[in-house]
């Protein structure tokens, strides 16, 4: 038998816990050819070329896997902006950040803070009474799904059906679970089953809009609008799936990592300010996707003394590359401390994360009030069960014991970063 390659070796779910080692042997050999013709890459320079080099794309139809074999569209519903290259990944994402961020709404996810701290410390009153909770589920999971659904305007009794669409479509990220065509093909069917019921939603707000973002879309008379239906359906699809399961892994391994460094905590407790620098920290030391795994090139490329021939898939592991020593001085430490961290936990290139924004807020607004609110955390198991999937890696549960929750006015740190920014902002 042949022993398996070191990305054969982070691909098994054995060695979720802790795939760090293995990252380095992988930087060993910056781009290196898989027995598929996949080519791996790991360190950070080539990683950042290769995210804003124009001859790589991220279209699944020009992925080799699908060359013969295209799956079949989503009824209804067009790629969305993830999946194209541009000139329609531009007009797209255009068209979507409008009703979302600056220039042309500015306010709207800082503006989400003080809401969303109501959420998180309610999610924390739950905990009393008890001395044990699972971070993940009881915490971490609801509230990204909460959050997504009030800016896009879905209702709260719908939230549930999302867990189960947002899982499935996250499976269909892993590429231990079937070929690339199988798992697209997946994807396509629960994206359908979702555009139906937000093709409804999509009515609704038709009729009445709201101050949300599919009204946003649906009402938006600038340039290059309208959108689509198809597109609008596509578009709020992917941003209830995107920000789904990566900012629950980042709140969880931000707990983790906290928890693992009892220092930090403490200072967290004390100095508010910490978290804006800690959340980057998190990004590139814990970060909640590791791969990107659905890109092709589109014509030969020479990097780090290796062509990548036309036409071969590449996976970029994103969290080798924010280990890369050449680029992170002591790179395996975490320090929130850390200057000139450009790390690659949202990407980089035209798909940098759209939802950036909001899941910056989301862990500044949550890990502070946590760390706050428990009073004596301490984990229960070391490493926590992790979920299989290598892509978006993070703890399937992350058990802590405690042993009271504090009142929430001696806590109520959650709103301070903005009063900083608004302050930097203002000088
Ligand atoms: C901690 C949480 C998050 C992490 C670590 C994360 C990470 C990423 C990464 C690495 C990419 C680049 C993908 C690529 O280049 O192919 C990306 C893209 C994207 N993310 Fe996030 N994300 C997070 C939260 C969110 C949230 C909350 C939303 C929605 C509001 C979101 C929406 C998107 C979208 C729409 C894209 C595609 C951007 C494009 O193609 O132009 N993400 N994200």
């Amino acid at each position: 038998m042949t022993q398996p390659s070191i990305y054969e070796q982070i691909l098994d779910p054995a060695n979720r816990a802790n795939p760090y080692p293995l990252y380095a042997e992988l930087r060993e050999t910056p781009v290196a050819r898989e027995a598929d013709g996949t080519y791996v890459v790991s360190t950070y320079r080539e990683i950042a070329a290769l995210l804003h080099d124009p001859r790589v794309s991220s279209d699944p139809r020009n992925h080799p896997e699908l060359a013969d074999a295209p799956p079949e569209e989503a009824p209804g519903l067009p790629l969305s902006f993830i999946n194209l290259d541009p000139p329609a990944h531009d007009r797209l994402r255009e068209l979507a950040t409008r009703p979302y961020g600056p220039p042309c709404t500015p306010g709207r996810v800082e503006g989400m803070r003080p809401w969303l701290t109501e959420v998180t410390n309610h999610l924390i009153d739950n905990f009393t009474g008890r001395n044990r909770v699972d971070i993940v589920d009881d915490f971490a999971y609801p509230l990204p799904v909460t959050a997504i659904c009030r800016l896009l305007g879905v209702p709260r009794e719908d939230q549930p059906r999302f867990h189960h669409w947002a899982d499935a479509q996250v499976e269909t990220a892993d590429p231990t679970t079937g070929t690339f065509a199988e798992r697209q093909r997946r994807r396509n069917q629960i994206t359908a089953e979702l555009g139906a019921y937000l093709n409804g939603l999509a009515d609704a707000h038709a009729r009445r809009p709201g101050d949300d973002l599919i009204s946003g879309m649906l009402t938006d008379t600038g340039p290059h609008a309208p959108m689509s239906r198809g597109d609008l359906l596509s578009t709020a699809a992917l941003l209830l799936v995107a920000g789904h399961e990566t900012t629950v892994n980042l709140i969880a391994n931000g707990m983790l990592t906290l928890l693992r460094h009892p220092d930090v905590l403490d200072r967290l407790r004390h100095e508010p300010d910490l978290i804006i620098p800690l959340v980057e920290e998190l990004l590139r030391y814990e970060p909640p996707v590791h791969l990107l795994t659905s890109r092709s090139v589109l014509a030969d490329i020479d990097i780090a003394g290796t062509t990548i021939p036309q036409g071969s898939p590449i996976a970029l592991v994103l969290a080798a590359g924010d280990r890369d020593p050449d680029r992170f001085p002591d790179p395996d430490r975490f320090d929130p401390d850390r200057t000139e961290n450009v790390h690659l936990g949202f990407g980089s290139g035209i798909h940098y994360c759209f939802g950036a924004p909001l899941a910056r807020v989301e862990a500044q607004v949550a890990l502070p009030v946590l760390a706050s609110r428990l009073v004596n955390p301490r984990l229960v198991a070391d490493p926590p069960p992790y979920r299989p999937n290598p892509t978006l890696r993070g703890p399937r549960h992350l058990l802590v014991d405690y042993d009271a929750v504090a009142p929430v006015a001696e806590a109520a740190v959650g709103v301070q970063p903005r009063e900083r920014v608004l302050r930097l902002a203002h000088g």
